[in-house]
């Protein structure tokens, strides 16, 4: 008796002096002060907030600051009283107005922050996120004080770099003064305030450097290891315009910094050397520094090294200075243009296109929404105008405009030429019109448009960056993978494939193996009824296991592919080279015969509808799986879009050919069949529509037509399946609407949203993502293809969160599906069920 009770005291003491302290840890409540030894930790122990000193040898110079906590590497990310440091022992208060004060010793003020208005009764404490971030939120849940929002010269993930639409205001990160003076430093980085078209940084008030012109709301995806992604967004809301980054769960501390000697690079931690791995760095030479190469010039990056040159129709100005290498004094037109003036005059001139340009500095953005030939057209009509850039906007996706239309009147300086691969837009200059390699108008809009539609597929803020990184990352993963991972037994054929793939000399010989018809024979026990797991219009699937035990899944395509044994073997090594943790990995090939098979891994809990779809078993697909599947497959389908090079457009995505591998992770199957079997499907030409009915977009099944954008509307399908557990081919459990899509969009007008999600994991749910999954689910199957957004945002929103819902459109009535009715339905149904997984509908 004694003793239990004793021990319940004990517990209760215990309880009693642990709580406070453990909640005490992260937050600084009213009235409390944190000591000049004193430190918040986060919860998670990510940062720490205290009192440093940058300097060892000046140890009464001291800073309230953050910074990582991890004892092998104190890298300070934010600093309040930067340029008023204390001498003796300071201290940090939270005032009863929401204000945090920082005094020394004396009691002198040195940093605070402004309170609000009035004090309530309960005042918020002051609370250090795991992110990094120093937040005071409010009693009405607003932000009363972040310190996300006054950045020194760290640039963290969750943080925005805004520029406000309405005071043209915009926040700049600003380096040290010196590695140990955390006082404002030269150099500053932020978007340009004059257009929001473009980030800078500034040495003192003189740029210094400048990205690419954006255009258009972007992410940009960066793979530095496997498991670690990057994603930088732009967005774009009414209010502002703002830069931000993400990383991938689970990844390393990832961080930018403007550094005190000049450069903007992005920092990851590499745990086993204990130290900050550069990942990139700008600028990346002196060449690339802003006006390094004089008026009408520019740095030709393709070149090695970097160097200067003129911009075509123009010489240097100083040759004698140019060829000793001084490029200050820039080039001069060759011939000048003819007079100008009077009505038309676009007479006697014409524009000589330059592809691959990150166009020069100091351009003005003409009205908006135009086509290619009215922005040739504004610029040959204006006698002070000398070059325009035209850039389709469909990626934008919540403003109006779908198009670009910038335009220059004085110098052109700080231009750049990009390695095509890596982005970049099309500058077209002014010239006289026998230099013109276009008239103004007329040939010159075609060019336009057909260089503005690949460039737009790689629209990407900072591509080109990105693009290294991921060439180099994956050419190298791809030799010791291809080595090491590709199956025990099976007879490896070297194959030359840089040519066909267009790499030039980054990838050496690609090791790509070719397995004999007998071999697979034997795997599959002679393509044995009882082996197959699958089957779907582009033929039958086995399960094999190859010499040495390694199981496989074998694709034997259907005969009526036109392709010869040779090309279907490239098309299938140019498949292979797709390589995300997101997709079914190829493994060979075979052609013999005539036979056509593709060997692929073999993934043991198959399609995502065997366990979505059955009620005995969806169970275990709580809401964090399905937000991971959710997430992973948009990953996939992103890089099938946008970052492969290739751009493969899936065209049968569905809950089928999403195959889960052991811990539940998507991966999607099939995605290079439209490659595989030719074009010929692909266009209009055969009038054949290829996809599963439901999934299928409204333009393609009706016109026949397809893009990117049909994939997006079959992931909203798909996504909209997801969360609800309901198959878009269900005539149950769908009311009285038509189909799901339209079930989900009078669910979501009428504010009842959460009534989609299914009730078998409901406990595990949470609201503000589910009702965000669905809102980007809707807007990804409005029937106007050039409303539904860009993989690249779908990615970039469900990264974000619920914080990005606020800037979304609000879907429109999915007219489409409600206007076919049911009949139409149901006969499409029959064929479905035939043909079991793929459909194959008539075009008009
Ligand atoms: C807030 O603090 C000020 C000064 O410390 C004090 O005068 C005031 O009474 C306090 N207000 C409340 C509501 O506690
Ligand atoms: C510090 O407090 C004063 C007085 O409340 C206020 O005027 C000032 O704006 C505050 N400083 C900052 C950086 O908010
Ligand atoms: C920055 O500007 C200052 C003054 O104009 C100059 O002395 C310095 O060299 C510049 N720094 C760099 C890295 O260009
Ligand atoms: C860390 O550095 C070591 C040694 O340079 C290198 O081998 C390793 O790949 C790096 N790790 C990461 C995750 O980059
Ligand atoms: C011509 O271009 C200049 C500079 O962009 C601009 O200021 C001017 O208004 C334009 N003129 C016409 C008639 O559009
Ligand atoms: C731009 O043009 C498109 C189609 O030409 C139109 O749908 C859109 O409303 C226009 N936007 C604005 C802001 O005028």
């Amino acid at each position: 008796m004694d003793l239990s009770r004793s021990a319940v005291l004990l517990l209760l003491l215990l309880l009693a002096v642990c709580f406070p302290c453990s909640s005490a840890e992260d937050q600084l409540a009213v009235g409390e002060k944190l000591l000049a030894e004193q430190t918040l930790v986060s919860d998670g122990g990510a940062f720490t907030l205290g009192f440093f000193s940058p300097d060892d040898d000046d140890p009464a110079r001291r800073y309230l600051g953050i910074w990582y906590s991890n004892p092998g590497h104190r890298t300070v990310v934010w600093v309040a009283n930067r340029d008023a440091p204390a001498a003796g022992a300071p201290t940090l208060a939270l005032a009863n107005d929401s204000s945090l004060v920082m005094s020394d010793a004396d009691g002198r003020v040195l940093w605070n922050t402004t309170g609000v208005g009035s004090s309530s009764s309960q005042t918020a404490p002051a609370e250090l996120g795991n992110d990094g971030n120093l937040l005071i939120q409010l009693p009405d849940g607003t932000v009363g004080w972040q310190s996300f929002d006054h950045p020194t010269d760290t640039f963290l993930p969750g943080m925005k770099v805004r520029v406000s639409h309405r005071t043209g205001k915009g926040d700049r990160i600003v380096s040290w003064r010196s590695p140990d003076d955390p006082a404002p430093g030269r150099f500053s980085y932020g978007l340009d305030p004059g257009t929001s078209l473009q980030l800078l940084m500034w040495n003192g008030t003189r740029p210094y450097w400048r990205s690419p012109v954006w255009k258009g709301y972007a992410v940009a995806t960066m793979y530095v290891s496997a498991g670690t992604v990057i994603y930088t967004a732009i967005v774009d809301t009414d209010e502002e315009i703002s830069l931000a980054f993400s990383v991938s769960g689970g990844a390393a501390p990832t961080r930018y910094v403007v550094t005190s000697s000049g450069k903007f690079q992005l920092l990851i931690w590499n745990g086993t050397r204990s130290a900050w791995a550069t990942l990139q760095s700008w600028p990346s030479s002196e060449c690339t520094t802003y006006r390094h190469c004089g008026a009408y010039a520019y740095c030709d990056t393709t070149a090695a090294p970097a160097t200067c040159r003129c911009l075509d129709g123009f010489e240097p100005a100083k040759p004698a200075e140019w060829t000793s290498g001084r490029f200050g004094q820039g080039c001069r037109r060759k011939e000048a243009l003819p007079p100008c003036g009077g009505g038309g005059g676009g007479n006697g001139v014409g524009f000589i296109a330059m592809p691959s340009m990150k166009v020069p500095d100091k351009f003005s953005l003409d009205a908006g929404n135009r086509s290619a030939e009215e922005c040739a057209a504004r610029c040959a009509g204006n006698c002070s105008c000398v070059a325009y850039a035209y850039a389709n906007l469909q990626s934008s996706s919540a403003k109006g405009d779908v198009s670009r239309c910038i335009v220059w009147a004085g110098e052109l300086v700080d231009a750049q030429m990009i390695d095509p691969r890596w982005g970049g837009e099309t500058l077209y200059l002014r010239v006289p019109a026998a230099a013109a390699s276009t008239s103004p108008g007329g040939k010159a809009s075609r060019n336009a448009v057909k260089i503005a539609v690949p460039v737009v597929a790689s629209a990407l803020l900072l591509t080109c960056i990105f693009f290294v990184w991921f060439c180099r990352y994956r050419d190298k993963r791809r030799k010791t993978e291809s080595q090491k991972k590709l199956m025990p037994g099976i007879r490896t054929g070297t194959t030359n494939t840089s040519s066909e793939i267009g790499e030039g000399d980054r990838t050496g010989d690609l090791e790509f193996p070719s397995i004999g018809f007998g071999d697979i024979v034997a795997a599959t026990d002679n393509f044995s009824k009882t082996l197959m797991i699958g089957r779907g219009g582009f033929g039958k699937v086995y399960k094999g296991t190859l010499d040495g035990g390694h199981v496989v899944a074998v694709k034997r395509l259907s005969k009526d592919s036109d392709q010869g044994a040779e090309e279907f073997k490239n098309e299938a090594i140019l498949i292979a080279k797709l390589q995300h943790r997101n997709l079914v990995r190829l493994l060979g090939c075979c052609t013999e015969g005539g036979e056509k098979l593709l060997i692929y891994e073999y993934l043991p809990n198959k399609g995502l509808d065997a366990i979505l779809f059955d009620s005995g078993r969806k169970s275990v697909l709580d809401w964090p799986t399905r937000l991971g599947i959710i997430k992973g497959v948009a990953r996939g389908l992103l890089y099938l879009h946008q970052d492969s090079r290739l751009t493969v457009i899936h065209r049968d995505l569905k809950a089928s050919n999403v195959l889960l591998d052991a811990e539940m992770r998507p991966k999607i199957a099939d995605f290079g069949m439209a490659k595989i079997f030719g074009d010929n499907q692909v266009k209009a030409n055969t009038r054949k529509v290829v996809g599963t009915y439901g999934y299928i977009a409204p333009e393609y099944s009706t016109e026949g037509v397809f893009s990117d954008k049909s994939d997006v509307y079959s992931f909203g399908v798909l996504l909209l399946e997801i969360v609800s557990g309901i198959r878009v081919s269900a005539t149950e459990g769908i009311m009285e609407f038509p189909s799901l899509i339209s079930y989900a969009w009078h669910l979501w007008r009428e504010g009842k949203a959460g009534k989609l999600v299914d009730p078998s994991m409901a406990g595990s749910c949470s609201q503000d993502e589910a009702s965000l999954c669905i809102h980007v689910g809707l807007l990804c199957v409005e029937d106007d293809p050039s409303r539904r957004p860009l993989m690249s945002s779908v990615v970039s929103i469900l990264e974000n969160g619920s914080a990005s819902a606020l800037s979304l459109p609000t879907p429109v009535q999915p007219a489409f599906v409600e206007m076919m009715g049911e009949k139409s339905q149901r006969s499409d149904l029959e064929n479905t069920r035939n043909t079991m997984a793929m459909t194959v509908l008539q075009g008009r």
